[in-house]
């Protein structure tokens, strides 16, 4: 038994309107925190009132951006349970990007455990319309005061809670696409398989431009060749081709999605032949041009599955299936959020 100390917010907060929530805009009352310090290890896991937090002016984060986060959800079965999925698949990645950024492993039965009872006193947030959640979010920040350059040697954890809707505006519906090949997001042997604000930050030029030219998102390719399809947005990018299904190997540059690694099970449960390899934007256009190209889309803990409709690279323009959500990827949709929402029996153990 994990022991958290709880202390109660004085005034809970009106709930948000299920229609208007948006993404990542309204938070929940409480939140869990814990402390890490050199010799003394993570300790004082609690739970306390959402609220501000004070923290040095010379707070190593802000100045080298040492930090990690993490993105899983919570959602309301038609019977009113509440469900999480792959809670610990995503507390594991959580300590795979710590390693990566020098931030010290976390107990992972300790952090599922304050999860837990972080749930269980705001349940009454986790929102019940088709298409919503409670979006978790566990981040890591360095706090210790100093301004040279090293691995900190003080911590915080948090994790807060947001009740959410769709993530794009267009909901489950086929977005265009700018194959990016001016900016890059990450490179092998850097820090773009963790997950860390430094990503998102070096994501946002390339997102402000593709946006003023009228597209969702960016296609990223890899950093050295600009030849190599990497991810898509804040996603991991999937190929239809021919009946097989195609998505970028992991290569140190590529996030490994928890919705990646479920579309692949499913897959291979399906009798799909799924494929983890190198895959370049040349091939991708080919096989549009021989007709095999069958559906493009997205995977990620936000938008679960998104079509990708349309897909721009120096001038040409590629529609795929007619700029409709394909077949698979509507199974794949259906199926995933079937689960989550109790709907379609757990046979994988997913859904906790
Ligand atoms: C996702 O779940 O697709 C993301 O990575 C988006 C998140 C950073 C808001």
């Amino acid at each position: 038994m994990v022991d958290i100390a709880v202390t109660r917010a004085a005034t809970p907060k009106a709930l948000p309107e299920a229609d208007k929530l948006g993404f990542g805009q309204y938070f929940t009352d409480h939140m869990f925190e814990m402390g890490y310090q050199t010799g003394k290890g993570w300790h004082n896991p609690r739970i306390v009132p959402y609220d501000e937090f004070s923290l040095y002016p010379a707070a190593m984060v802000l100045h080298y951006g040492q930090a990690i986060f993490e993105g899983m959800k919570a959602f309301r079965t038609d019977a009113g349970e509440i469900t999480v999925f792959r809670p610990l698949d995503y507390l594991n990645r959580f300590n795979r990007s710590a390693d990566i950024l020098c931030i010290p492993n976390t107990d992972v039965d300790v952090v599922h455990a304050g999860l837990n009872k972080l749930l269980e006193i705001d349940k009454r947030w986790v929102p019940d319309k088709v298409g919503t959640a409670l979006y978790i979010r566990p981040f890591i920040f360095a706090t210790d005061p100093y301004v040279g350059v090293k691995s900190s040697d003080a911590y915080k954890l948090f994790i807060i809670l947001s009740p959410v809707g769709a993530y794009y505006a267009a909901g489950f519906n086929p977005v265009g696409i700018k194959v990016e090949d001016k900016y890059v997001r990450a490179v092998p042997g850097g820090i773009g398989e963790a997950k860390t604000p430094g990503n998102y930050a070096a994501s946002l030029r390339a997102q402000v431009e593709a946006k003023k030219e009228g597209y969702a998102q960016v296609l990223w390719l890899d950093g050295i060749e600009r030849k190599y399809v990497e991810e898509v947005g804040t996603m991991n990018i999937f190929f239809k081709i021919k009946g097989e299904l195609v998505t970028p190997a992991l290569n140190g540059s590529i996030l490994g999605g928890i919705t990646r690694r479920t579309v692949l099970e499913l897959a291979k449960d399906w009798g799909v032949k799924a494929t983890e390899r190198q895959i370049s934007i040349d091939e991708v256009f080919e096989a549009h041009a021989k007709g095999e190209l069958e559906e493009v889309f997205g995977s990620g803990t936000a938008a679960v599955i998104s079509p990708v409709g349309e897909l721009s690279w120096k001038g040409q323009k590629l529609v795929i299936n007619g700029n409709k959500t394909g077949p698979f990827s509507q199974k794949l949709f259906d199926y995933v959020t079937g689960l989550q929402y109790g709907k379609v029996a757990d046979k994988f153990g997913w859904v906790e």
